[in-house]
Order: structure tokens, then C-alpha cells, then sequence
């Protein structure tokens, strides 16, 4: 595939996912809170910081992966890139396998450590990547952490997609064996099962992204760029974001458990730290956001949601993360049977 063809599919994935709609109904919603009348904190006692054992975040919200590799997705990330400086917000770059091979797309990814050279940035590749290209995308960015993505179902979607994968979880341990950052496995909207997590584990992953299904959704985006338009059937694969955080509980003591994944809202990332996530990670939000309305404007929604989430946290007596995870939760029948069928250990 050429340099020219990869930059036109960026484009389009970027294109096709701005165009995409959320479902009115989100996983999200099978989940509640039972509401307290009376709080006993106030909201400007409730601290975000967000401790994991490589650093430590200003908040559990980071920007996750998504652009870089074309000249209209290196201004996206350029933008992004001044929303994370002045946030403080965690940011994930776009798959860096398009500057790994042609070194004159690299400045569409340095440009974020250029304009946030002391922010929290997170390189990405993906999981066939050799260990060597693994360890070239950590230093394109000075990278605080790697990202290597498994999106299998995209890929097989994808009319020029890869179709080996037996190598893939060898190559993920040569990866976390060899790179000296932290390597955080993710997903990239099909979330993730108890199977795959144990198989992580056991390579030796200590962080995990489960990206789950419930927004941005590749299956479609793929299927949109075949021509016959004929894998749309697959287009409710995988697990919600909620189901894979409950997949993930058995490892959360061993493992920094991320999620992402159709996360929309300052609840939505309530919801996800209380079912044990350390951090939560947006992407098409953030994208849409920035281009509709511009990098000033992102800056204020992200100030806002902050707000917001330490209004959430003081209805739930929660002065700081860890709180968060001893809110009283309440699933509905679906996730119940999930947990039931799943033989999942949910207090
Ligand atoms: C335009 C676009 C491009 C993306 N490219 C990548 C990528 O290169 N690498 C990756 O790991 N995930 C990629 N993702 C997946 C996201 O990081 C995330 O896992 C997924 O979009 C679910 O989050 P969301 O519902 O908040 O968008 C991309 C997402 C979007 C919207």
C-alpha cells in the first residue's frame, strides 16, 4: 500500500467517524447510582488527581488515540495538543506506524510533544508492530507510555485489512519485555473479555485500555470503505465499555484498568472509575469538538467537565478517586445476566 493511499485512509477514518452517531441508548445507561440526600462533603473538597504506579495525572480523563499521518490530521493534533498544555489532560497520538515508515510524515506526531513538551503523552502502534518500530514511536514523542492497539475486527472489516494475528500476542510480549515505558494495551471500540485480560496478564501487561463498544465503532467505518458496503451485520460485535470494565475486575488489583469507548459524559466517566477504572479515555468527542468549535472552545467544554465531575463525586461522598469506588451501584437486567453468564465476581 502506498505512503499517498495510508494518508487518504486516515482522512477517511477520521471523516466517517465525525459523521457517526452515537445510539440514544448507551450502556452507560444500565448502570445507576442510588442517590444519598444528605452529602457530608463539599464540591471544593473533592480532588481528581489520578495516581498510577508510572505517574500521576491531574485527572482521570485523557484525550485517547486517534490522528496523525496526514497533513489535515497533523493540524488536529496539533490542536489537540494545545487542549492538552492547557488542561493538563493525558493525550494519546493516532497510529505512528505511517511516520515509522516514511519519515516525512513524523513532524504530523512530533508537533504534539512540540507544543505540550512537558504534557503526558502517549505514543500508539499497533500489535504486529516489531519491537524495534515499537521502540522508534516512543521516541518520535518522547512518549510517557505506549499504546498498542488490538482491533481485529477492523482489521477484518478493512478491505485492505491485515489477516494474521497468531503472532500477535508473541509480539505483545517482546514489546512489554523491551520497551521502558509503560505499555498499555487497547482496544479500539470492541472491548475486552476476562480471557483476553488473563492472556495479558500473563505476558506481563500492567496496563490496559478495554476501549470498549458503545461509540466510535470500526466495523462501520470500515464497512463504509467497501464497496459492496456488506459487513454491516457485524456492527454490534464486542463488548460495551461497561461489560469489559466488569470483565476486568479480577485483574484490577494487578493491572491499571483504562476505559474508553462511547464515554460521553461526565457521568459516563463516573460510572467507569466506580467500576474500577484508573483513567477514562475520549476520542470522537474531542475530535468533533475541535473541529467544530474550535481549540478556545474545547478548552472551556474540558474546564466544564471537570466541574462537572467534581459535582458527581460530591453527590457520592467521593473527595477523590479512590472514593469513587465504593459508590452503592445498581445494574439493570442485562448486565445482571452478563454477570451471571460471565461467572463474573461483582460485589
Ligand atoms: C478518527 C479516529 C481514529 C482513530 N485511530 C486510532 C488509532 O490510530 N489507534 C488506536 O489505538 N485507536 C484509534 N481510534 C480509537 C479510539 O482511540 C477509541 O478506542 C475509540 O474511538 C472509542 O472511543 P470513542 O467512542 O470515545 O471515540 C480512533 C478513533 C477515531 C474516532
Amino acid at each position: 500500500m502506498s505512503d499517498k493511499k495510508r494518508e487518504q485512509r486516515k482522512n477517511e477514518h477520521v471523516e466517517i467517524a465525525m459523521a457517526q452517531q452515537d445510539l440514544p441508548q448507551s450502556d452507560f445507561d444500565k448502570m445507576r447510582f442510588v442517590h444519598h440526600s444528605i452529602p457530608s462533603i463539599d464540591v471544593n473538597e473533592v480532588d481528581l488527581t489520578c495516581e498510577l504506579d508510572d505517574f500521576t495525572l491531574s485527572s482521570p480523563l485523557y484525550i485517547n488515540a486517534m490522528t496523525g499521518g496526514s497533513d489535515w490530521t497533523k493540524q488536529i493534533n496539533q490542536k489537540l495538543a494545545q487542549i492538552a498544555e492547557a488542561t493538563g489532560l493525558a493525550m494519546a497520538v493516532g497510529s505512528t506506524h505511517a511516520a515509522l515508515r516514511n519519515q516525512d510524515m513524523a513532524p504530523s506526531f512530533e508537533i504534539v510533544r512540540e507544543v505540550n513538551p512537558d504534557g503526558i503523552i502517549f505514543s500508539n502502534v499497533g500489535a504486529d508492530v516489531p519491537v524495534e518500530k515499537a521502540q522508534e514511536a516512543v521516541k518520535l514523542l518522547d512518549a510517557n507510555a505506549l499504546q498498542v492497539h488490538v482491533n481485529a475486527p477492523q482489521e477484518l472489516v478493512m478491505p485492505e485489512g491485515n489477516r494474521t494475528f497468531s503472532t500477535w500476542l508473541a509480539n505483545l510480549k517482546d514489546i512489554v519485555e523491551t520497551i521502558d515505558v509503560p505499555v498499555i494495551v487497547k482496544e479500539v471500540g470492541f472491548g475486552m473479555s476476562k480471557e483476553t485480560l488473563n492472556q495479558l496478564y500473563d505476558i506481563g501487561v500492567k496496563y490496559v485500555d478495554v476501549s470498549g463498544r458503545g461509540g466510535t465503532n470500526f466495523v462501520n467505518i470500515e464497512n463504509e470503505r467497501r464497496d459492496l458496503k456488506d459487513m454491516s451485520y457485524l456492527s454490534q460485535w464486542g463488548q460495551s465499555t461497561i461489560e469489559s470494565l466488569l470483565e476486568s475486575i479480577g485483574f484490577q488489583a494487578d493491572m491499571n484498568i483504562f476505559a474508553s469507548g462511547g464515554v460521553r459524559s461526565p457521568l459516563d466517566v463516573v460510572k467507569s472509575l466506580a467500576l474500577g477504572a484508573k483513567a477514562v479515555g475520549m476520542s470522537r468527542p474531542f475530535l468533533n469538538q475541535v473541529e467544530e468549535h474550535g481549540v478556545e472552545a474545547t478548552i472551556e467544554y474540558v474546564n466544564a467537565f471537570h466541574k462537572q465531575l467534581k459535582k458527581i463525586m460530591t453527590m457520592l461522598n467521593a473527595k477523590n478517586l479512590d472514593d469513587v469506588v465504593k459508590a452503592q451501584k445498581v445494574f439493570n437486567h442485562d448486565l445482571i445476566s452478563w454477570i451471571k453468564q460471565r461467572e463474573l465476581n461483582v460485589q
